[in-house]
């Protein structure tokens, strides 16, 4: 059974600074998702592969085409869904984890963790000892914990980021480059959970460069190259 199926998308961006320049990041994608899948996006930098995702979680309206996402409850199309329903679908089913974290001042970094986890534990208390462990296993530092991250390292921050999208087992995650600042062992670790959430049935979308994370990650992969799909994996 498919979980996404995208059909014609193209975007276009206008940029009106530039007396309307226009700028083609994604033309022609058509490609199927099913449910339960782990599929890789690849290309070079400026290939679009942020703006499908983005297309997708909807942060970017796509200029034409459909995003066809069996949510829990029924078929819809993410491209001319109201707002309302998508801002729904990402409180109750898809999660999106940028490549950088977008730090909210004064929140701890279990808390940051706890963000999406508070809407179905309403025990506090019990969802911070879910955060901490996952951090743990993520070797965060334990003085961090109850720190802000705003002043972390690039790979510290990549690890809330990752926890903060992981931790409520999502039912479609969409993971841009989950692995690209971390060492070895903190890299197999993620890869684990990942897996872990596949076990349960979530389907990922994972954006990555790094060749041993595809490998040990996806089910097939799909290279995007100027905006357009230059390969499919079947398999
Ligand atoms: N918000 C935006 N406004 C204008 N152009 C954009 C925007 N986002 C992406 N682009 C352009 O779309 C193309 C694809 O970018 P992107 O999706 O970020 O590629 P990738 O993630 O593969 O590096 C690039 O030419 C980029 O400059
Ligand atoms: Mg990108």
């Amino acid at each position: 059974m498919n979980i996404l199926e995208v059909n014609d998308l193209s975007k276009v961006f206008n940029l009106h600074i530039l007396n309307n320049k226009k700028i083609e990041a994604l033309a022609d994608i058509n490609f199927t998702m099913k449910e339960g899948e782990i599929i890789g996006l690849t290309g070079k930098s400026g290939s679009g592969k942020s703006s499908l995702m983005k297309c997708i979680y909807r942060t970017y309206l796509a200029s034409s085409g459909e995003i066809i996402y069996k949510s829990n409850d029924g078929s819809l199309d993410l491209v001319k869904a109201d707002d309302h329903r998508v801002i729904e679908l990402r409180k109750t089913e898809i999660n999106y984890c940028s490549q950088f974290l977008s730090v909210i001042p004064r929140v701890t970094a279990v808390d940051v963790v706890c963000e999406n986890l508070f809407r179905v534990e309403k025990n506090k208390e019990v969802a911070r000892s879910k955060a901490k462990e996952m951090l743990e296993e993520l070797a965060l530092p334990g003085e961090l914990f109850d720190a802000f991250p705003v002043t972390f390292s690039g790979g510290e921050q990549q690890r809330i980021n990752v926890a903060r999208a992981i931790i409520a087992s999502p039912r479609f995650l969409l993971i841009d480059e989950p692995t690209a600042s971390l060492d070895a062992r903190t890299k197999d670790v993620v890869i684990d959970m990942i897996l872990g959430l596949k076990q349960n049935g979530t389907s990922v979308l994972c954006i990555s460069h790094d060749e041993y994370t595809l490998e040990r990650l996806c089910d097939r992969r799909i290279d995007l190259q100027f905006g357009r799909i230059n390969e499919v994996e079947v398999v």
